[in-house]
């Protein structure tokens, strides 16, 4: 009967206007809340840390950077790369830190570095993406400096590229992932009073310190495990706690320092962020 064709059209159309009102509903939503943590802007304690042009300093410096693993992600010459990019989900591009054209070394004042190193935020006052700040958060005042000064004497490299971005899921991963490391600052306590830095030595304490590095990706309590809000094929991270029966319970001084190679990488990783930034430690 084209009566009742009629209306069961005009039913599925006033349903398909329900769902698509629902559905924009929903993107408006996410992207509101996504966009007010994106475009919050923190207010930082006033710190200040030593920065020398002593060859000695700049040398610890220099230490710092290559056992923080800045290479890793801001590339080679520290000239900045892209180590994310879905269109889906988001562009990661770690700076160009160097005073060249793109660079931020040719802006930044020393507060401007204590902020981003420290703190995860823009010299505007928002949140970096997905820079792992809280990782250097414990950095001592001695240690930062030297890194900042270390950064003041790279060589200059133009290298212009475009910002970092979230996109649609990377907006709803920010919102519904524990955890996940998207809004640097965000997982950081600014206003905490700064840990006291332990003496440099071969002892627990500094261990301890040095490791804060690893936590990121290993967990941290060292376990190991998903990384939170990275992709299915990317490896978990290893428990690299000396747990009854670990392999590395077994291991020597020597094997440790060489281990966290890139070997075990699975074949189908071609993104550095997936895997263990050892290869750089040994420098
Ligand atoms: C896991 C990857 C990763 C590592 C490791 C890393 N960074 Fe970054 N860094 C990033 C990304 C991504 C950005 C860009 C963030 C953005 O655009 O919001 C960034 C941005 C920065 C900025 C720029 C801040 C700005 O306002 O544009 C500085 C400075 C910086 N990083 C310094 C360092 C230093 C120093 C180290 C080592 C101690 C380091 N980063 C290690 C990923 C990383
Ligand atoms: C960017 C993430 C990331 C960071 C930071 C990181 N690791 Fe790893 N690490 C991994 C992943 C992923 C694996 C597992 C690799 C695999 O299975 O192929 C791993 C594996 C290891 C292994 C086992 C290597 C092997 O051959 O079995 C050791 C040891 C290790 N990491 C130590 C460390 C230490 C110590 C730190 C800090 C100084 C650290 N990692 C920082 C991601 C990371």
């Amino acid at each position: 009967m084209p009566l009742n064709r009629k209306r069961v059209t005009r039913w599925l159309v006033r349903i398909a206007v329900v769902l698509l009102a629902v559905v924009l509903l929903a993107a408006g939503g996410v992207f509101a809340l996504s966009q007010s943590r994106l475009t919050h802007a923190y207010t930082l304690p006033n710190e200040t840390v030593p920065v020398s042009s002593d060859p000695a300093f700049i040398a610890r410096g220099r230490h710092v950077a290559v056992i923080s693993g800045c290479i890793s992600c801001h590339g080679e010459q520290l000239a900045g790369r892209v180590v994310f990019d879905n269109p889906m989900v988001g562009r990661f591009v770690a700076a160009n830190l160097t005073r060249g054209k793109g660079g931020v070394g040719s802006k930044f004042g020393d507060a401007d570095w204590v902020h981003a190193i420290r703190h995860g935020v823009h010299p505007d006052g928002t949140s970096l993406l997905a820079m792992p700040a809280r990782e250097f958060y414990v950095l001592s005042d001695a240690d930062l400096g030297a890194l900042i000064a270390y950064l003041k004497t790279i060589p200059p490299v133009d290298n212009e590229i475009a910002g970092s971005a979230l996109s649609p899921i990377g907006r709803v991963l920010l919102l519904t992932i524990k955890d996940i490391a998207l809004l640097s600052a965000e997982r950081i306590d600014h206003n905490a009073p700064r840990p006291t830095p332990p003496a440099v030595g071969v002892t627990t304490d500094y261990g301890k310190y040095l490791a804060v590095r690893c936590t990121g990706c290993h967990g941290d309590t060292l376990s190991g495990g998903k990384i939170p809000g990275t992709p299915p094929e990317w490896p978990p991270a290893l428990n690299i706690t000396p747990y009854p029966g670990a392999a590395l319970a077994q291991w020597s001084q020597a094997s440790s320092s060489a281990r966290c190679a890139p070997a075990r990488r699975r074949a189908a990783i071609n993104s550095t962020i997936a895997s263990c930034p050892g290869k750089y430690w040994a420098r």
